[in-house]
């Protein structure tokens, strides 16, 4: 399913869209380069979820994953200074995985092997304001998810 997007605010409202159809466990790999809108649409999808304030949705320039308090939590990935493989041991990222949030991972490419079934999120950068948003389903899951969109 692609979707083009003329603004970064019609991108907060595909995320808000997606946020309000997410589940406990849901899982989402964001890939695309840098300024495609992979930290705009988290911004959407904390909105969705009912998380208050959007505003301090950003990137993380110390931390790799951050949490976020909502109905359901929120764990936002963004991997960008992630090097090494090996070096996401070091995160404990199973702990996020495994639990009782969603997990919301830019770069995901960077730890694809390590992941369990996701929904796959590539943003490309087509013009000053344009992005072409395409999701693709891993699992039966995300596909009734995209459904609902
Ligand atoms: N259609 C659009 N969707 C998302 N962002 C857009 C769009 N058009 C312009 N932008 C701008 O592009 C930038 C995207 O930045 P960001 O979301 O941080 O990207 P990333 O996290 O992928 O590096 C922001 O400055 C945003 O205002
Ligand atoms: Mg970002």
């Amino acid at each position: 399913m692609k979707i083009v997007t003329n603004s970064a605010e019609e991108t907060v409202k595909l995320g808000q869209q997606l946020g309000r159809h997410l589940k406990a466990g849901d899982v989402l790999g964001l890939i695309g380069e840098l300024g495609s809108g992979k930290t705009t649409l988290v911004k959407g999808i904390a909105s969705g979820l009912g998380i208050k304030k959007k505003e301090d949705v950003s990137s993380p320039s110390f931390v790799l994953i951050r949490e976020y308090s909502g109905k359901i939590p929120l764990y936002h990935f963004d991997l960008y200074r992630l090097d090494k493989i090996k070096d996401i041991a070091y995160l404990g990222v199973e702990e996020y995985l495994f639990d009782q949030g969603v997990c919301v991972i830019e770069w995901a490419e960077k730890m694809q092997m390590l992941l369990p079934d996701y929904l796959q999120v590539d943003l490309a950068v087509k013009g000053e304001n344009k992005r072409e948003i395409k999701f693709s389903a891993h699992a039966q899951r995300y596909e009734t998810l995209l459904k609902k969109l």
